[in-house]
């Protein structure tokens, strides 16, 4: 489905051309899920705009990113806003971002499924109760009436998932989705995103900063550091036997009884990166 090859992202600083993404390649399988980790500044988040053509201003994009054979980086701008809203859906770590405060976070899921499909006002709104019923908000009848602002940190996270829900992409790219929530919460919205990915059969790219977060629920996982790969496989294996020590710092430094959870502690000697 994702095809991404020798993808590299630089922007123009005034000491010259910085390349913040350096020749990562990684593919992705309907129905696969893979975790990208690495810490704060490793490039994860321009990978994944890359990846939905929205890199921000100034940034220059090389290499490819085939989302079904086609180079998202060649097409027009119109060609992949079409692609995006339709097969892509994307969610932020802050939901306040993808979220209008001004409306009912009913009237937002329904407003993207009328915006791509010819359901009437009526049929949109059905849909988007179902939707707040399939990310599990309590009392979605009642609470397809609120504003951003009257539901939880979590609840609003829920309501992200149901407006890229509502488009009903094949691949949904969550960007530390549950980053700014507490650990309870965490739980619960990575068990929605794990089950979505189940019934749905989506594609998930999950990117996260925390090395337990990928664990839980990545097939696979790539490990990110200063804009490259500093290895990449299935997550098992990369959990028990990281193939780089920056891996095994990773896993150092997770609390012990999230690391308890994983696997076998890192050996301190193995084989540095690739
Ligand atoms: N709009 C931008 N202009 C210039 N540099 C940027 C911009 N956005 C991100 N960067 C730089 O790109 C690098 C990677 O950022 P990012 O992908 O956000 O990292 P991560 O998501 O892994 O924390 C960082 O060094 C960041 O400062
Ligand atoms: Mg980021």
């Amino acid at each position: 489905m994702l095809d991404v090859r020798s993808l590299s992202v630089a922007f123009h600083r005034p000491e010259g051309l910085v390349r913040v993404v350096d020749d990562l390649s990684f593919t992705l399988a309907r129905g696969e899920t893979l975790g990208i980790v690495g810490e704060s500044g490793s490039g994860k988040s321009i990978t994944a705009l890359a990846a939905i053509g929205l890199l921000p201003r100034g940034a220059r994009a090389e290499g490819q990113i085939l989302f079904e054979g086609r180079d998202m980086l060649a097409l027009s701008e119109r060609e992949r806003c079409a692609l995006r809203g339709r097969r892509i859906g994307m969610i932020f770590q802050e939901p306040m971002t993808a979220l209008n405060p001004a409306m009912t976070v009913g009237a937002q899921i329904a407003e993207g499924i009328r915006l791509h499909t010819s359901a009437t006002r009526r049929e949109a709104r059905a849909e988007a109760l179902a939707l707040l019923e399939r990310v599990r908000i309590p009392d979605p009848a009642r609470r397809i009436n609120s504003y951003p602002h009257e539901l939880s940190g979590g609840q609003r996270q829920r309501v992200g998932i149901a407006i890229a829900l509502a488009l009903e992409p094949d691949l949904l790219i969550a960007d530390e989705p549950t980053t700014a929530l507490d650990v309870t919460v965490q739980k619960e919205v990575l068990d929605i995103l794990e089950e979505l990915v189940d019934e749905l059969g989506l594609a998930l790219i999950l990117i996260s900063h925390d090395l337990g977060v990928i664990a839980r629920i990545a097939d696979r996982t790539l490990v990110m550091l200063r804009g490259r790969t500093m290895e990449e496989g299935p997550t098992e294996r990369v959990l028990r036997h990281p193939a780089s020590s920056y891996t095994s710092e990773l896993l150092a430094a997770l609390p012990r009884r999230a690391r308890a959870g994983l696997a076998s502690p890192p050996a301190a000697d193995r084989e540095p990166a690739r």
